[in-house]
């Protein structure tokens, strides 16, 4: 997820405009309390041996770092998985250009990991996605790597997007359910679907 914001890194991404339905100019406290609260909802819903990938940016306002650990408190973090992706353009002469985004992986503790996924280490490289016309989709590599790694058979993505998530699940034959608020990217999203086919056949069903 991101907030809106009119300086440093971002002042002349796309993103500024925020999503097609959303502004995402929300105050940061607000923005904070909506979020941990997105969070507990998904702890309530996902079983005892559950987890969640929560991809947030770090980014700096106001010259300081923010590092979302207002927002991660109390929440039984794991692990951090850095995703390192190409920089872009940083026209902020006090710090150097962002590179990375930030994963935490939530847990409940009866986790674990599908043999042989924690021979992955912890900072993960994937390219952007390029041609995707929603301004923050996720590589599809990136969200198979998740979904692989866990035997999760059903995928919660709350903010879906342009599909992402659900493309990734139908490939790997997991069942999905998408939340998302703008019609345009459920179109795209929509359309992403059509194309896919499982490589995996769906299994029975079981709450991630
Ligand atoms: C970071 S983007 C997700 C991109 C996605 N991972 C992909 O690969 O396309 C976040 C999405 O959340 C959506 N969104 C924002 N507020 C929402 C809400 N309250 N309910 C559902 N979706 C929302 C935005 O429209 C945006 O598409």
């Amino acid at each position: 997820m991101k907030e809106g914001t009119k300086s440093g890194r971002w002042a002349n991404n796309p993103l500024q405009n925020g999503y097609a339905k959303h502004g995402d100019k929300m105050p940061h406290d607000e923005y904070v309390k909506w979020q941990r609260e997105c969070l507990t909802e998904a702890m309530r819903l996902i079983n005892e041996d559950g987890a969640i990938f929560y991809n947030h940016k770090w980014r700096v306002q106001g010259g300081l770092l923010q590092d979302r650990a207002d927002i991660m408190e109390g929440f039984p973090v794991r692990q951090i998985i850095i995703w390192r992706r190409a920089g872009g353009f940083n026209f902020n002469p006090g710090y150097f250009v962002p590179t990375y985004e930030v994963i935490y992986l939530i847990t409940k503790p009866k986790f674990k990991l599908v043999k042989g996924a924690n021979g992955h280490g912890d900072v993960w490289e994937f390219n952007q996605e390029m041609k995707n016309p929603h301004p923050a989709a996720f590589p599809v590599a990136l969200i198979e790597r998740i979904i692989s790694s866990t035997d999760a058979q059903v995928v919660l993505d709350p903010f879906m997007g342009s599909g992402t998530t659900a493309v990734a699940a139908k490939k790997l034959g997991r069942h999905f359910i998408g939340i998302e608020l703008a019609p345009e990217y459920i179109e795209i999203a929509e359309q992403r679907l059509n194309g896919v086919e499982p490589q995996h056949k769906v299994r029975q069903s079981k709450m991630f």
